[in-house]
């Protein structure tokens, strides 16, 4: 299956006053049952999606995995920059009345890019640093995310506004992207990893901590272990499909099939790799696609 084969999305023409009404109510219909698209650098964004799922479970859900390129947090921003660009066309290409970005990197570099060139809603990630500022008693809060969310210009203006009256100590967390990308997830080596990454800011006096990357999210069950239950964590997934939900609300396009919405998951990476870490992830067997070769990673770019 190339794309979904249900999924058929008449775009405004800018003729619609000249159109029976019959017809104009068609087409709001074919706006609203359109569906969302949502992508990460791979399987991280699945922790936005599984929320987005919970929240609207009428809507028709596109997810791509980037996985050829993962992690973004290594790489230059001119390519993460291409690889928004080129997802983004992707999921436009294919009707989506919405994107969310379910990644921290991708957003720190490239969610205005994705606003400038589309004109359908872009709901993108925020590390829940202003819950945290509000929630932490011992004002010293631990933000765990890639290099390139912390040191983005997004994230010092994100902590300048929010974290000003609390110590914001900045985690990167190399390894932990690596781990959720293999559906490791509670190995002895997640354990030690997470406890490396994370202990020190619990020694440090931090009571609240911040996952700053979509991927984090899986790896709370070994993460709360290491810190044990007087450290609050917090992550931005279900903020984000509350504000998903809100939108299509108040744009009025949430969708009104009758019945459950399905998903569909695409990858640049290799299927066969990808679907079984998915279906751990998701929690029952998916079909992944490949990306077809114009949505790829380009071979000369692979290391950029
Ligand atoms: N899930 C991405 C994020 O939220 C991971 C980044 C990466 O691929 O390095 O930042």
């Amino acid at each position: 299956m190339g794309s979904p084969a249900a999924i058929v999305f008449l775009p405004f023409d800018g003729h619609a006053g000249r159109m029976s009404s019959a017809r104009r109510v068609e087409q709001l219909t074919i706006m609203n049952d359109a569906p969302i698209g949502v992508f990460d650098s791979g399987v991280g964004g699945l922790s936005v999606l599984r929320e987005i799922r919970a929240l609207l479970p009428s809507e028709e859900l596109l997810y791509v995995a980037d996985s050829a390129a993962a992690p973004y947090g290594d790489r230059s921003e001119a390519f993460i920059r291409q690889r928004v660009e080129v997802i983004g066309d992707f999921l436009t290409g294919l009707g989506v009345k919405m994107i969310v970005v379910a990644c921290n990197t991708a957003t720190a570099i490239g969610v205005e890019l994705l606003r400038a060139k589309h004109s359908i809603p872009i709901v993108a990630m925020e590390p829940a640093v202003k819950p945290a500022a509000a929630l932490s008693r011992s004002r010293i809060i631990g933000v765990l995310a890639t290099s390139r969310t912390l040191a983005s210009e997004r994230f010092a203006r994100l902590a300048d506004a929010f974290g000003r009256d609390a110590r914001v100590i900045l985690q990167p967390c190399p390894g932990f992207v690596e781990l959720v990308e293999r559906g490791e997830t509670d190995s002895p080596r997640a354990f030690d990893l997470v406890k490396q990454h994370v202990s020190p800011l619990v020694r440090q006096g931090a009571d609240t901590l911040v996952l700053g990357c979509t991927h984090y999210p899986f790896l709370l069950p070994v993460i709360k272990e290491v810190v044990g239950p007087q450290v609050t964590v917090l992550d931005a997934s279900l903020p984000v499909a509350r504000r998903v939900q809100s939108i299509l609300q108040s744009e009025r396009l949430l969708a009104e099939r009758e019945g459950p919405g399905t998903e569909h998951f695409w990858t640049s990476g290799d299927p066969q790799r990808v679907a079984p870490v998915i279906a751990k992830l998701w929690g029952r067997d998916v079909e992944v696609e490949p990306l077809s070769p114009q949505y790829s990673v380009p071979a000369d770019t692979a290391g950029g």
